[in-house]
């Protein structure tokens, strides 16, 4: 297995895949991410370990079947599988799935882990649309027990099953979508965040209040508005916009979501977004 890019997704993939029995080849286009990756790998093992739900034998036996290396070409002509996690712009990707279909041999399955990109889209650029799908992981991949398989136009019904067989040694649980804008989660995901910002900007309720009960009266791990704090507004934003230029009306971003942007209050990668963290 192949896994091209090495950031927050692309490394937690190449644990599950090595840790499910492959042997996976990590691509990025620096050493230093690459070392980094192993040693984010290597620590979130040890804390497996510790935890007790991974085995020291386990560990070992994972970390040896991860290679890491700048040159993709090598690693993706030897690859049956390869699962693509650079960042989400589809002039990339198609670049990428380009360059892959070129060199990978002819029978190799091309997995996107797009967060809403189109799988058709992607596929269409390459040779062998019918070997392109996407497989959409959860941060943190290790912990995340889903992923959301999401079929193209022209992707095969034997490229859906083995794909599903990969997440099924990964450990995870899968279900298929057909493409359509944000797929299952993330649209439902939008709806739900938005709707609580145009109550805290009806004055429905206070944020606490909107968070706490969407947690102890629906049973959600966390409330929606500090989810999108967590994931930032601006992304949330985006995702938004999306799905309104797409899928219509009901998408439409609640115009205190769009301020709260606008202000540069994007959560707590600035230190304030719905709540202040300036202090913590
Ligand atoms: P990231 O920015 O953490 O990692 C992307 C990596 O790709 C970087 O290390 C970068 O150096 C590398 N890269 C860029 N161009 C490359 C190339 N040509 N060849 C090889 N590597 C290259 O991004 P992240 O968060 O891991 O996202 C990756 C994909 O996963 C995106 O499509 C994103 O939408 C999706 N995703 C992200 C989730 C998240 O919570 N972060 C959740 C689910 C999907």
């Amino acid at each position: 297995m192949t896994v091209i890019g090495a950031g927050t997704m692309g490394r937690g993939i190449a644990q599950v895949a090595a840790m499910g029995g492959y042997d996976v080849y990590l691509v990025d286009v620096e050493e230093k991410i690459l070392r980094n990756a192993v040693e984010g790998i290597q620590k979130n093992l040890q804390k497996g370990v510790e935890l007790g739900k991974v085995s020291p034998e386990q560990q070992k036996a994972s970390l040896e079947r991860i290679k890491t290396t700048t040159d993709r070409k090598l690693a993706a002509s030897l690859a049956d599988f390869v699962i693509e996690a650079v960042p989400e712009i589809i002039a990339l990707k198609i670049e990428v799935f380009q360059d892959l279909d070129r060199i990978c041999p002819p029978h190799a399955i091309l997995a996107t882990n797009t967060s809403g990109l189109s799988i058709t889209e992607i596929a269409a650029s390459t040779r062998r649309p019918e070997k392109v799908i996407g497989m959409h992981f959860f941060n943190p991949v290790y912990l995340m027990k889903l992923i959301e398989i999401v079929r193209g136009m022209e992707t095969s019904a034997e490229t859906f099953a083995v794909s599903k067989e990969v997440a099924a040694r990964m450990g995870k649980e899968v279900v298929e979508v057909n493409e359509s804008p944000g797929f299952v989660t993330s649209r439902i995901n939008a709806l739900i965040g938005n709707e609580a910002f145009y109550m805290l900007q009806e004055g429905v309720a206070s944020a606490e209040d909107i968070d706490k009960a969407i947690k102890l009266g629906l049973n959600h791990p966390m409330g929606p508005l500090e989810l999108g704090d967590l994931v930032g507004l601006d992304a949330r934003l985006r995702v938004l916009e999306h799905l309104h230029a797409t899928l219509g009306e009901k998408y439409r971003p609640c115009p205190l979501l769009v301020k709260y942007v606008k202000a540069g209050r994007l959560g707590r990668k600035t230190g304030r977004g719905v709540y202040d963290y300036t202090n913590k």
